[in-house]
């Protein structure tokens, strides 16, 4: 079981070559892919569906972990369960009945996340966390890669860690939103256990493969022991 995990959110891929991207996370042994599903309502930008989660879905064997920034997400669980989603990440915001909205998740059989806009405080999620097993925290106002982290999100995965702990939760920290080299490690010792990047990983010069690896070689090199080398993926 690994301990940490770099998701690749394929918001910057180059469209005209999705399986070739996919490829090299693979092969820098990315641990989930990302897929950030916007509605034009939710957030101001449009993006992708099931039909690309399905496209996906054929070339990898990546666990795939959709992130729902829509409202009403419960009217497209189902669609996007069977285009072979692993996890579903739907907003605290748009879920006004979120165990029920869990549950369903589950009962599709995929993993269930909560997601959090920066606005948004620990409060509104904490009695949901015994019920998910990932809490994504938004870094960013959610609707589009290449935007600055937003400092405040450290104190709030700190908050979110302490209380998972106090549960004796499993349950992941995703931290989402202006991932870089230089605040990846910030981020982990805040308490966070999986990392989005797009711009990071996507944009990089060398390609995503040594974008990864680079994120990857940001926190172990910056470790005092190095003990987290094996607990990667
Ligand atoms: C933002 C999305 C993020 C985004 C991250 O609304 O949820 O997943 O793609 O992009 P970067 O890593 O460029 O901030
Ligand atoms: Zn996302």
């Amino acid at each position: 079981m690994n301990k940490y995990v770099i998701a690749p959110s394929i918001l910057s891929a180059d469209f005209t070559r999705l399986g070739e991207e996919i490829a090299a996370c693979e092969s820098a042994d990315a641990g989930w892919l990302h897929i950030d599903v916007m509605d034009g309502h939710f957030v101001p930008n449009i993006t992708m569906g099931p039909f690309i989660v399905e496209a996906c879905r054929r070339v990898t064997r990546l666990p795939l972990d959709v992130h729902l920034m829509i409202e009403k997400p419960e009217r497209h669980l189902e669609s996007f369960a069977n285009a072979g989603a692993s996890r579903l990440n739907v907003h605290v915001e748009t879920c006004p009945e979120l165990q029920n909205t869990l549950q369903q998740i589950k009962s599709l059989g995929c993993e269930a996340g909560v997601a959090l806009n920066p606005d948004t405080p620990m409060n509104a999620i904490e009695a949901f966390m015994p019920h998910a097993d990932l809490i994504l925290v938004m870094s960013v106002y959610p609707g589009f890669s290449g935007q600055e982290f937003i400092p405040g999100s450290i104190a709030k995965v700190a908050e979110i860690r302490k209380k998972l702990d106090a549960l004796s939760s499993s349950a992941w920290v995703e931290v989402d939103g202006g991932v870089t080299i230089d605040n990846v490690r910030k981020i982990k010792d805040a308490g966070a256990t999986a990392f989005v990047a797009a711009t990071a990983v996507f944009k990089h010069p060398q390609g995503a493969a040594v974008g990864i690896q680079t994120l990857r070689d940001a926190l172990i090199l910056s470790s005092p022991t190095g003990k987290e080398l094996s607990e990667w993926k």
